[in-house]
């Protein structure tokens, strides 16, 4: 079976390097199982627009079988490595030939793998944005698990801006802010599954739509679209789709990797907040008393690696006219890896922090270490009648004096101020918040309780 899917105007066969650098076979076996169901759909338009008859769908659909049952158990790569295939798209309908004979001729009819490869993607994007989903609503769930904990022990922290001592937090809350970051790439992961069954670009064929009377609801329905996409044109360029889902994946790494930062330094000897178990560290080959915290280290770094292969894949789009053109192959790579890598991370992230012990104790106890409850003091003015700036000058005078003798703000200061009544412990602080949304206790166990509702509700949803 020759691996070309045209030649009769070719006089002369194609180089062999020039064909190895164009195929993206390698890449895009992963499509495999979509390109094979992407080729029933267009077995349905075929049928139903009355192109082949009933026996030769029959035998199409075998054919189809066949191939699914060779990906599933492997043996289509090895087949397809040997063939010199410029796709996966050309490869399956090569043994789509094998497999039906002369009916396997009429597969392509009326088809491009213009059309074939933007329908393919979709019904990939389609999983992949639903197993992204399900990753990063697995991570929230297990930050809101842990903050549960760290509520009822009532943890505290030292919570940072710039790096610097800022104001005193439950570690809950901080474990409630990364479930957020989550909860909303995997929101975002859910429209995107959601936005790649909408329109079926199979049926626009190489750019023009079609002269054969393809049935394109028939085929749009058997692939689950809502409907068949409007403009031939458009469809067989549209990548955005791929590009959403790489941006959202890529969005869920970023919040795993914001959080690897942070418990990358924690793990230090100098922060000693965290203790990581031996199944998540990593030793050194020369000296022995190392423990690093490499698993975040490495998803901090896979999240470079998403945003590498999302602005490639932006890039690879950027001014290339409409229709089809040979660098959307590239497109399709990116986003291939890019999926894959995310996927990754995020588990690795998940089984990571499943390992991190928090060392409350010693949160707990510096949580008021850099004068973090300054901002408390401040507001205790304010409500006792000062402008914000006096309040803030009088506070600040009271940090430099308490510098100058190196000791913490206390009581004597909220006297001095004039509001004896003021909270000048962290845990004070934290139980004086009065804002919804804010690190009370209160607030923290309203936010975990509604962001886990909306992991359950977009749980549901997904496909
Ligand atoms: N190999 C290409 C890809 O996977 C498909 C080529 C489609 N069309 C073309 N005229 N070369 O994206």
């Amino acid at each position: 079976m020759g691996s070309l899917q045209w030649g009769g105007r070719f006089a002369s066969a194609p180089d062999a390097a020039l064909l190895t650098f164009g195929s993206s076979l390698e890449a895009d076996l992963a499509l495999a199982p979509y390109d094979v169901r992407c080729s029933r759909g267009h077995v349905a338009a075929l049928e139903s627009g009355g192109i082949i008859g009933a026996s030769q769908a029959r035998a199409l659909r075998e054919a189809l079988d066949h191939v699914a049952d060779e990906i599933a158990d492997g043996s289509f790569a090895t087949w397809a490595r040997a063939g010199n295939f410029e796709d996966v798209h050309g490869a399956i309908d090569a043994r789509v030939r094998d497999y039906a004979g002369k009916a396997g001729e009429l597969l392509h009819a009326g088809r491009s793998r213009n059309d074939q490869v933007a329908t393919t993607l979709l019904l990939f994007a389609r999983e992949a944005a639903a197993e992204g989903a399900r990753h990063a609503i697995d991570v929230a769930a297990l930050c809101e698990d842990r903050a549960s904990d760290a509520l009822a022990q009532q943890t505290l922290l030292a919570a940072t801006t710039h790096w610097q001592p800022a104001q005193p937090v439950l570690l809950a809350f901080w474990l409630d802010a990364l479930a957020q970051g989550f909860a909303r790439a995997a929101a975002r992961l859910a429209g995107v599954a959601r936005d790649a069954a909408r329109f079926c670009p199979l049926g626009s064929a190489a750019l023009a739509g079609s002269s054969l009377p393809l049935d394109r609801v028939a085929a749009a329905r058997e692939l689950g679209f809502d409907a068949p996409s409007r403009n031939a044109l458009d469809a067989v360029g549209d990548r955005d789709v791929a590009l959403d889902l790489l941006h959202a994946i890529t969005r869920a790494v970023l919040a795993a990797s914001r959080a690897s930062e942070e418990l990358v330094l924690w793990t230090t000897p100098a922060f000693a907040y965290v203790r990581l178990d031996d199944a998540a560290s990593t030793g050194s080959s020369l000296m022995p008393q190392k423990r690093n915290p490499d698993p975040f280290e490495l998803v901090r770094a896979h999240g470079a690696k998403l945003i590498g292969a999302y602005a490639g894949a932006l890039a690879s789009v950027n001014g290339i006219a409409l229709s089809y053109h040979r660098d959307l192959q590239e497109t399709k790579a990116q986003v291939l890896a890019g999926v894959v890598d995310g996927l990754a991370a995020l588990d690795a992230f998940r089984r990571a922090l499943a390992h991190v012990h928090f060392r409350g104790d010693v949160m707990t106890a510096r949580a008021g270490e850099g004068y973090t409850v300054a901002t408390d003091l401040a507001d205790a003015v304010i409500l006792a009648g000062s402008t914000a700036r006096e309040a803030h000058r009088a506070v600040g005078e009271r940090v430099l004096r308490a510098e100058e003798e190196r000791r913490p703000l206390g009581a004597e200061d909220a006297a001095a101020l004039g509001v004896p009544q003021a909270p000048v412990d962290p845990l004070g602080s934290v139980l004086g918040k009065k804002t919804a949304g804010s690190t009370h206790p209160d607030a923290v166990a309203a936010s975990i309780a509604a962001t886990r509702d909306a992991l359950a509700v977009l749980s549901e949803s997904l496909p």
